[in-house]
């Protein structure tokens, strides 16, 4: 099975997840070094963008994921723009800053994580998500993980993504959810 990601540390946490009940190949392993578009304006059209480009190229089953912070205050943004809140070519910190900056004062701070996985079988296309609710914290939490982790805390925890580490984080996460989904419909068939 391919998963449709450059991303390392993603690989890495959804290999952890699957416990190797699969074994993920990503795009390197076959030999893709393609950008992969995803214009869509919704998860669910940029993860299936991503899977078709390769199921078309590759004829290979395979699946693609798609994440965003939705925030209460903001009417869901930043959303499916999540990784380029702050503009193009910016980083985690100057994303997590603009949230920040965007929430001073608001007392409203919930949130949570989304993630759409689309999964190419065989011809079929499948969807799953996966989500985890919480607050945006006034402050970053120093830590493990990427993207918004330092000032995201999952509702009945005390800290931040960051703070409380992998281990935790891939039990409960908006990611951790989706592939729980995802592997019961593989082993189901
Ligand atoms: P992607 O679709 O998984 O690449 O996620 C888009 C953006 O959402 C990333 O660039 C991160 O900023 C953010 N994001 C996705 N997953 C996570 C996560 O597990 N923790 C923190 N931020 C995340």
């Amino acid at each position: 099975m391919i998963f449709v990601t450059n991303n390392p540390h993603k690989l890495q946490e959804v290999n952890a997840m699957l416990g190797g009940k699969f074994s993920l190949k990503n795009l390197r392993d076959i030999g893709c070094t393609d950008d992969i578009p995803e214009t869509a304006d919704t998860l669910e059209g940029n993860a299936l963008m991503k899977a078709r480009y390769i199921y078309e190229r590759y004829g290979v089953d395979c699946f693609a994921d798609d994440t965003g912070l939705e925030v209460d205050a903001l009417n869901g943004a930043p959303g499916v723009y999540s990784a380029r809140y702050a503009g193009p070519g910016h980083d985690s910190e100057a994303n997590m800053q603009k949230l920040l900056t965007e929430l001073k004062g608001k007392s409203d701070r919930r949130a949570q994580f989304r993630t759409v996985i689309a999964l190419i079988k065989e011809g079929k296309e499948y969807l799953f998500d996966g989500i985890v609710t919480g607050t945006i914290l006034e402050e970053r939490e120093e830590g493990e993980g990427f993207g918004y982790d330092p000032i995201f805390r999952p509702d009945g925890y005390d800290h931040s993504f960051a703070h409380l580490g992998d281990e935790v984080k891939n039990r409960i996460s908006h990611r951790a959810r989706a592939v729980e989904k995802l592997v019961e419909f593989l082993k189901n068939r």
